[in-house]
């Protein structure tokens, strides 16, 4: 039986991917900085959950081990967990958070949103090569595409996970690694103010319901059914596509958009 970790496994759309990986067949470890969180999870799924912060190497490296010595090797990591804080009151520039506020938003984003990335693969990669396979998937956003009005941390920090993600694909894809980039619009999670597995699909904040909510069940099918037709870049949301082609095409028109668009959210 595949063995998985989900990290950020024990909300949203980490929760929604363990629940649909149990149902294919996957053995699932549920790994949340929510230790409680997580064994719900879990216990719901019959699988395993592991406490940790995603952001310190040590506990990243100690989870790897472990499962590989007490369960067995793992064959796909799934980073999951991350963080938005929004920009505080002076927009991109802004010291502090903004919504959800934190001291030091920059560093726990760049810690949780992309370190970890770094962590996870420096794990378990060389035991992949190994063993001669495995699957990395990356959660980034289309915020890693496009940006995020209202949150330049979370901007900068997903498009450093899309660029990790590309480079992992390009070094490691020989040595038979699958990697996947993750890069969804708004779902219906805490992250953008919606109720812990509510099932609503509408309301949230900052602009995030203009192209629909996607339910995080219905977005971990479209990451899991994408991830087995072996595609590295994952589009949960279709407009997506068309939105990066129109701002490779014309990069001043995309961004006079973007600035008309936060106009219209600011109103
Ligand atoms: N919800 C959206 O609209 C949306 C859109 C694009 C991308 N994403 C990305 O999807 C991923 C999952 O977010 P979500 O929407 O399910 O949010 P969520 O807040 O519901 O879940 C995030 C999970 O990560 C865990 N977590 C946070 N910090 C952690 C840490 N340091 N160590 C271990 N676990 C930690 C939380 O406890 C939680 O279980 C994130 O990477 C997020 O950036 C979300």
């Amino acid at each position: 039986m595949n063995i998985a970790i989900v990290t950020g496994g024990g909300h949203g759309i980490g929760r929604a991917l363990c629940r649909r990986l149990a149902r294919d067949g996957v053995r699932v470890v549920v790994a949340d900085i929510d230790g409680g969180a997580a064994q719900t999870v879990a216990s719901e799924i019959d699988g395993i959950a592991r406490q940790l912060d995603v952001g310190d190497e040590t506990q990243v490296l100690a989870l790897v081990d472990g499962i590989e010595r007490e369960v067995g090797p793992v064959d796909v990591f799934i980073s999951n967990a991350g963080v938005g804080y929004g920009d505080g009151d002076g927009g991109a520039i802004s010291a502090e958070g903004g919504m959800n506020p934190i001291e030091d938003r920059w560093t726990a984003s760049w810690n949780i949103n992309v370190m970890a990335q770094v962590y996870a693969a420096r794990a378990v990669i060389p035991r992949m090569l190994a063993r001669g396979g495995g699957y990395i998937v990356n959660i980034a956003s289309a915020a890693g595409l496009l940006s995020q009005i209202g949150d330049a941390a979370y901007s900068a920090t997903k498009h450093a996970s899309v660029g990790f993600t590309e480079s992992l694909a390009i070094n490691y894809g020989d040595g038979g690694i699958r990697v996947s980039v993750v890069c969804p619009q708004a779902v219906a999670t805490r992250m953008i103010g919606m109720e812990d597995d509510s099932g609503a699909t509408t309301g949230g904040f900052g602009g995030n319901e203009i192209d629909g909510i996607l339910a995080a069940e219905d977005v971990a099918d479209i990451i899991i059914d994408q991830a087995l037709a072996g595609h590295f870049m994952i589009l949960t949301h279709e407009q997506v596509r068309d939105y990066i082609q129109r701002k490779a095409g014309d990069y001043d028109r995309w961004i006079g958009g973007m600035r008309k668009f936060r106009r219209s959210l600011a109103r």
